[in-house]
């Protein structure tokens, strides 16, 4: 018995000891639950970003990974799009107008996708953008222009490289058919891959004054694949962090035990069913979308979503206390696609007059029911709720148990009253009376719809 109680003993204290570790934060990352809202805080306030793919796969513009896809080797795919690329109409502030117009708040640039073709003037490759066509760094003129519009900036910055002599072929590079290019993986260093991505790294927090944002893209762990010691991930962010004290980081970095490893989680191409959550805790995140299925400059791909899509996207992401990172991938010379313009001009034109309800805002208080074919989003300063017509209705709206919850209601577009009033089938007068349950709010609402292309109705709380 006491042997089995000492057994006990141990094993609790390994596993407590063990947990301990796992918990354990270093001193480079300690903050306090407060310091950390502080630093998060202009992201959650602002909820919508831009997200750009440019580099080298603009030019074959049949998908970022086309150089994946169609298992081009790095010296092929660099002998053909590396000195065609010749973005002569590139003009950041043409991007970051844009981005503002459309009401977004923050511009998160691929620096270096998985390619290994660098947009800036790096000292560690000369497989970059000053010595294509191009002639120069084109990380700088975006960086002045974003923040010249007052947006944060932010870069993307791939772990992966598939251009790297160091790198080692593993499932998801180009090469991982090709045996003799395998045979070479134990000639290759990680190590001076890890040291690569530091330098390179250090470059980008160092020459562009304030960086906001940084996202890692991404890890695979697992046969044959890559993960946090590959990267030495926990030196990367250590990194980071000293360089860059407030800024915010994304979760690929495969540190997903590590309450200190990240900063929001990163659900990509769907939309989750509700606010994600770890350990039962709900965490910040932001899911990051495409206009059409690929993210690079994809020329014959054509499943682009609608203004109408879109709009809705980003309001059920903020109902869900989410933000958005929406994608536009610019042409191989340096331009927005008119299809991608189309609809940044339409999203913007929805959020002149209805940024109200995403700015600031969040889920609703669980007391709020979400009222037939809507949406809500709240914004807990104010304590307005924001209700969202994705379908317009016949003349009335039912608001589910929300007597004595409202104050006032009013078109957000307009600024128009909207008239609501309660009536139980108790008290209905005849039959073209409208008549909901006792503690419903009966809303009545013109025939026709408002030319927005998703009303929304600002309820003032009690
Ligand atoms: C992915 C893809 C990639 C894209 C990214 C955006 O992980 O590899 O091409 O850049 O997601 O989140």
């Amino acid at each position: 018995m006491k042997k089995m109680i000492s057994t006990a003993v141990t094993a609790l204290t390994i596993v407590t000891g063990l947990f301990a570790q796992e918990v354990q934060t270093p001193k480079w990352a300690a903050e306090t639950p407060e310091q950390k809202k502080e630093r998060m805080a202009w992201w959650q306030e602002d909820r919508f970003g831009m997200f750009i793919h440019w580099g080298l796969y603009a030019v074959p513009a049949r998908h970022e990974w086309v150089q994946n896809y169609e298992q081009i080797a790095p010296d092929v795919y660099r002998e053909k799009y590396f000195n065609v690329f010749n973005p002569d109409l590139y003009d950041p502030k043409a991007w970051a107008a844009q981005a503002k117009a459309a009401g977004m708040k923050y511009v998160v640039l691929t620096a270096r996708h998985h390619e290994g073709f660098s947009l800036w003037d790096t000292q560690y490759s000369d497989f970059k953008a000053p010595n294509t066509p191009a002639k120069r760094d084109l990380v700088k003129p975006f960086v002045e222009a974003v923040r010249a519009e007052g947006l944060k900036v932010g870069f993307y910055f791939s772990l992966i490289d598939w251009h790297h002599p160091d790198f080692t072929i593993d499932r998801v590079h180009p090469l991982r058919n090709d045996q003799a290019a395998i045979a070479q993986n134990s000639q290759k260093d990680m190590g001076r891959f890890r040291q690569f991505l530091k330098n390179q790294l250090t470059e980008l927090l160092t020459n562009y004054g304030k960086i906001d944002l940084l996202f890692f893209d991404f890890s695979y762990p697992g046969e044959n694949g890559k993960g946090h010691e590959d990267w030495d991930s926990e030196g990367l962010l250590e990194l980071v962090r000293k360089l860059q004290p407030g800024i915010l980081v994304n979760d690929r970095l495969d540190l997903p035990d590590k309450p200190w490893g990240w900063d929001y989680v990163t659900p990509e191409q769907f939309m989750p069913k509700a606010w994600p959550e770890r350990n039962g805790v709900r965490v910040p995140w932001e899911t990051c979308q495409t206009f059409s299925g690929s993210w690079g400059y994809h020329r014959d791909e054509n499943t682009w979503k609608s203004p109408n899509q879109l709009i809705a996207m980003l309001i059920e992401v903020v109902s869900k206390g989410g933000n958005l990172l929406l994608n536009v991938g610019p042409t191989a010379r340096g331009n927005f696609d008119d299809r991608a313009t189309e609809r940044l001009d339409a999203i913007g034109q929805w959020m002149k007059y209805n940024s109200r309800a995403i700015y600031g805002c969040t889920a609703a208080p669980e007391k709020f029911e979400k009222p037939d074919n809507c949406l809500l989003t709240y914004n807990p300063t104010t304590n307005r709720l924001y209700v969202h017509l994705l379908q317009w209705p016949f003349k009335t709206l039912y608001l589910p148990n929300y007597r004595g919850k409202v104050k006032y209601a009013q078109f957000l577009h307009d600024g128009s009253e909207i008239r609501y009033t309660s009536r139980s089938s108790a008290e209905a007068g005849g039959h073209t009376t409208v008549t909901a349950g006792e503690n419903d709010l009966i809303v009545d609402l013109p025939v026709v719809k408002p030319r927005i292309e998703i009303p929304v109705i600002e309820l003032f709380l009690e």
